[in-house]
């Protein structure tokens, strides 16, 4: 389970007044529930990711992940609890590596066995066989190099090795936003079927409102740092794009009056 309870994370910048990107979020994920993260630009998303994995730190508040306070660990304690995938699909592998040894990267990663089993016979069987029940057919590009495969075939090679030692926690922060869309639809239907294969706990960033309705036993709107809208459940599986457009039309709505208050305020006072 990951709880996360009453983050905050606040960024500095020189001269300017401090953001307060992520403000108070408090979220309980139980084991095994795949959840779908949305939210326009600049809501905090990636920053609550980011304060999971930690790249980002909290400035209150506490996140536990399968028995630990993880809140103090650095990001490289945590990557043995959590797997990642991101926009950039040259981000998660090496281009200059064939598949195979991009994925014994991943095989060993934590473990005591040398690369030399790259070339064993029980991981490249093992690799085939998990490569081919995602995408039947991948298995047969085990040899060569990942920077020759399309974006959507990394994105998948970086999926399983992010999911190969069975991650407590998987992130992954709009990892098909970078791809055409049949490309992108085909990297959300083999990170559904990894999730569920493995029944893993999951947070997925997109901007796909087809995705978020359609994807995941339950959605959460960030807005401004907060959850909006939190749904699981029959409410959830109700839950159309339209309806989620609706609501991100009443949040614009809503800005736009903001900030027209703050300008009318602004310009009372000058
Ligand atoms: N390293 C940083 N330093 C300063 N401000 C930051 C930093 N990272 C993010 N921010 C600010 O924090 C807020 C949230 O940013 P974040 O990247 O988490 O949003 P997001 O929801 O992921 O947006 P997008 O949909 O564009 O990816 C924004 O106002 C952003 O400018
Ligand atoms: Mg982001």
């Amino acid at each position: 389970m990951l709880a996360i309870d009453r983050a905050t994370v606040q960024f500095h910048s020189p001269g300017g007044p401090a953001v307060r990107a992520v403000d108070g979020v408090s979220l309980e994920v139980p084991a095994g529930q795949f959840v779908v993260v949305i939210g326009t630009n600049g809501s905090g998303k990636s920053t609550l990711l980011g304060s999971i994995a930690g790249t980002v730190q909290l400035a209150s508040g506490s996140i536990r992940l399968a028995g630990h306070d993880i809140t103090r660990w650095s990001q490289h304690a945590r990557a043995r609890l959590i797997g990642r995938v991101f926009q950039d699909p040259r981000a998660g592998t090496a281009g200059s590596l064939t598949v195979l040894e991009n994925i014994a990267v991943a095989a060993c990663r934590g473990r005591m066995a040398g690369l030399g089993w790259a070339t064993s016979r029980g991981l490249r069987d093992e690799a085939a066989a998990r490569l081919a029940r995602i995408v039947p057919g991948l298995e047969s590009r085990l040899d060569q190099p990942i920077g020759s495969m399309s974006g959507g075939q990394r994105q998948i090679v970086t999926l399983v090795m992010a999911t190969w030692h069975r991650p407590e926690l998987l992130l992954l922060d709009e990892h098909t936003a970078a791809l055409d869309p049949a490309a992108a639809d085909r990297v959300v239907q083999a990170s559904n079927s990894l999730i569920r294969e493995h029944a893993l706990t999951a947070l997925m960033v997109t901007h796909s409102l087809a995705q978020a309705a359609s994807l995941g036993d339950r959605l959460i709107l960030i807005h401004r740092g907060r959850i909006e809208l939190d749904v699981q459940g029959p409410a959830k599986r109700r839950l159309t794009a339209d309806d989620l457009a609706d609501r991100f039309d009443r949040l614009r709505r809503a800005d736009q009056l903001d900030d027209a208050a703050a300008r009318t305020l602004a310009d009372l006072y000058v």
